[in-house]
């Protein structure tokens, strides 16, 4: 397995297995890797014969207050890993290589409406620091598929509305989440959770699975929805809930009413002391001749 850490070297490499006539697929992490990781990584094998995986904790996507600083850093068992996986290169650059010479970025992807709501609603900038990212990867490893995890709705339909807005000619492919058996979604943020926490932290999964039985069964009142989602998480003590909504899967607005055959996306934040988790579900209402 390579190991690349400069933009020049990556974007070398990148081009001869271009030439070589490779199809090259990219999974960008920040590390940390864990079963949601590998899941993408496997995924990543249907879709190409080079398998790239970036990991790059990105400063610019976290908000002031956030936990950049204490992000889990554990290159060397990712590394170790990714090699297992038969994985063929790893992009892994430093912040400096990324953003040089401290100079501030004056030059940003922006997002338009599609991160007012959920997440980008709480974390505001966070978004136009990941597509940016996303875009200046897609730059250093040129790949023609990337690979993203549906854990993070709202990202993967920003990227891929980035993808098709500034026409980047590469194609997106969305993972279904890893969870534990109890139905938490994996995220490197877990390990932040105290014992107690882990056990109320399946109200998330809950939550989502109640929103997806109700809207299933015909519910269309997205308030009804909300209040079930409360309801399921207000059973954790220790609970602050950041948001729990529903929103249009293309336009990332909140919806009042479910139209028969719409797909939305129920999606929950919670925290634990400063540990955020989220979790979410792509839903298609019932046809009206169902
Ligand atoms: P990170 O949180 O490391 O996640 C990297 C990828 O793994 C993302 O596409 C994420 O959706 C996916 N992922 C995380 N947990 C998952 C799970 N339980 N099941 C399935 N997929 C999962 O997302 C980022 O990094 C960054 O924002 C990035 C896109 C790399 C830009 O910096």
């Amino acid at each position: 397995m390579e190991l690349i850490h400069t933009v020049a070297a990556m974007q070398a490499h990148a081009d001869e297995q271009r030439r070589a006539g490779k199809t090259l697929v990219l999974i960008p992490t920040m590390g940390a890797l864990h079963a949601g990781h590998f899941a993408l990584v496997e995924a990543a094998r249907k879709h190409g014969d080079y398998l790239a995986v970036s990991i790059f904790v990105n400063p610019t996507q976290f908000v002031p207050g956030e936990d950049f600083a204490r992000y889990p850093r554990t290159l060397e068992q990712d590394l170790r890993a990714l090699e297992q996986c038969g994985v063929d290169v790893v992009f892994a650059p430093e912040v400096e290589a990324m953003y040089p010479g401290g100079q501030p970025q004056r030059i940003w992807v922006e997002v338009e409406h599609l991160g007012e709501h959920l997440c980008g609603r709480y974390r505001p900038g966070h978004f136009r620091g990941v597509v940016t990212i996303v875009a200046k990867l897609f730059h250093c490893c040129k790949p023609h598929v990337a690979v993203f995890g549906l854990k993070d709705a709202q990202q993967f339909v920003i990227l891929r509305r980035m993808v098709r807005d500034l026409n980047f000619g590469i194609e997106l492919v969305g993972v279904a989440t890893v969870r534990e058996p109890d139905g938490l979604a994996l995220s490197s943020r877990n390990a932040f959770l105290s014992p107690g926490e882990r056990g109320q932290a399946v109200v998330l999964s809950q939550a989502v699975a109640a929103a997806r039985r109700q809207i299933e069964q015909g519910e269309q009142r997205v308030q009804a929805v909300v209040e079930t989602m409360l309801t399921v998480m207000a059973q954790a003590p220790e609970a602050r809930v950041q948001y729990a909504d529903v929103v249009d899967v293309e336009t990332m607005q909140p919806v009042e009413r479910i139209e028969p055959d719409q797909e939305v996306l129920a999606a929950v934040a919670v925290f634990w002391g400063q540990t955020r988790l989220i979790d979410n579900a792509f839903i298609r209402a019932p046809r009206a001749d169902a």
